[in-house]
C-alpha cells in the first residue's frame, strides 16, 4: 500500500483522474471498477474535463460498479445506476452496453450476484478500481464484518451508513434502503490496481484505522492491506490521523514513479 498525501480535495481529484487517465492511455479499453458518492464527484468532473480537452478517450471503457441499493430501479433518480449516468457516462459517451451496475430489482438477487461475479470474469477482471470510504470503513457497501473473502452479495446497511448516505432522499436515513448488492471485499481485492480515495477531516480517524490498524472484517478497507497494488490518496485533511504521515510524504517527493506528476503543480 501506498498513502499519496496532496494539499486539498481538488488535487487529489485531478491527481487520480491523471492516473486513471495514464492508465486509459495505456489500455484503452480497460476494465474500470466505479465507485459512487460525494468523493467520487470531483473525480468524475476531472475525467469528463479532460475527456471534453480531447486529452483521454472513455467512451471505449468498460465498468463494473460496486453496489447498488436493493429496491431501487435503474430509473430512479436516487439510485447508483442514475448517479453513474449522470455524472460519467452520458457526459462521456459511454454506452449503456459498456457499463454495468448490480441490478438492485432483479427478481433473485442471489442469482443477480451470481452473474455479475461471472460478468466481471468474463470481462477479463477488473483493471482499476476505484474506491471510497464509508465512515463505517466500508468499501463498496461492505459494513462490518463483512467477510474479508465475500463475493458480490446482497448486505443489510448499518444505521451509519444510512444516515451518511441520507442527502439523496431528502436528509430522511429512514427513507434510505436498508439493503444493498455490493461487490465483496473479496471481489475487490482481485482487481489488478486498486485506488482508494478519501477526502475532508471526517475520514481521518476512520482513514488511520483503515490503512494503518491491524486487518479486521469489522473495517473492511483494512483487507486491502493485502493488495499488492493499492494506492490510496488523500487530502491534508484525511491524513490528519495518520501516524506515518512524514514517511508517506517523503515517499511522494522521491519515488522515481511519481516524477512526472510531481512536475505538474496542479496533481
Ligand atoms: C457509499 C458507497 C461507497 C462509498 C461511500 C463514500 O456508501 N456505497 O462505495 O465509498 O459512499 O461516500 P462519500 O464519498 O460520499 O463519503
Amino acid at each position: 500500500m501506498e498513502i499519496l498525501i496532496r494539499p486539498s480535495a481538488a488535487h487529489v481529484a485531478r491527481l487520480v483522474a491523471r492516473i486513471v487517465a495514464d492508465r486509459v492511455s495505456a489500455k484503452p479499453d480497460l476494465v474500470l471498477g466505479c465507485a459512487t458518492g460525494r468523493t467520487m464527484e470531483a473525480i468524475y468532473d476531472e475525467l469528463v474535463t479532460q475527456h471534453d480537452a480531447g486529452r483521454i478517450d472513455l467512451g471505449r471503457l468498460r465498468t463494473f460498479n460496486l453496489d447498488e441499493y436493493v429496491g431501487l430501479s435503474p430509473d430512479d433518480p436516487r439510485s447508483y445506476h442514475h448517479y453513474m449516468r449522470e455524472r460519467l457516462f452520458d457526459r462521456v459517451g459511454l454506452p449503456p452496453e459498456r457499463t454495468r451496475l448490480p441490478n438492485g430489482v432483479a427478481p433473485d438477487l442471489a442469482a443477480e450476484a451470481q452473474a455479475y461475479e461471472r460478468a466481471i470474469a468474463e470481462a477479463g477482471g477488473i483493471d482499476l478500481q476505484l474506491l471510497g470510504l464509508g465512515e463505517t470503513g466500508h468499501i463498496g457497501f461492505n459494513e462490518p464484518l463483512s467477510a474479508l473473502m465475500s463475493r458480490t452479495r446482497e448486505k443489510a446497511l448499518t444505521p451509519t451508513t444510512r444516515a451518511q448516505n441520507a442527502e439523496m432522499f431528502g436528509g430522511d436515513a429512514g427513507a434510505v434502503p436498508s439493503r444493498a448488492l455490493t461487490m465483496g471485499v473479496g471481489t475487490i481485492l482481485e482487481a489488478r490496481e486498486v485506488l482508494l480515495v478519501a477526502t475532508g477531516a471526517a475520514k481521518a480517524a476512520i482513514l488511520a484505522r483503515a490503512t494503518e490498524g491491524p486487518i479486521t472484517a469489522r473495517i473492511s478497507a483494512t483487507a486491502l492491506q493485502l493488495h499488492p497494488n493499492c494506492k490510496v490518496v488523500v487530502d491534508e485533511a484525511a491524513a490528519g490521523a495518520l501516524e506515518g504521515g512524514e514517511y508517506y510524504r517523503f515517499a511522494y517527493a522521491h519515488e522515481p514513479e511519481w516524477a512526472p506528476y510531481r512536475a505538474d503543480p496542479a496533481l
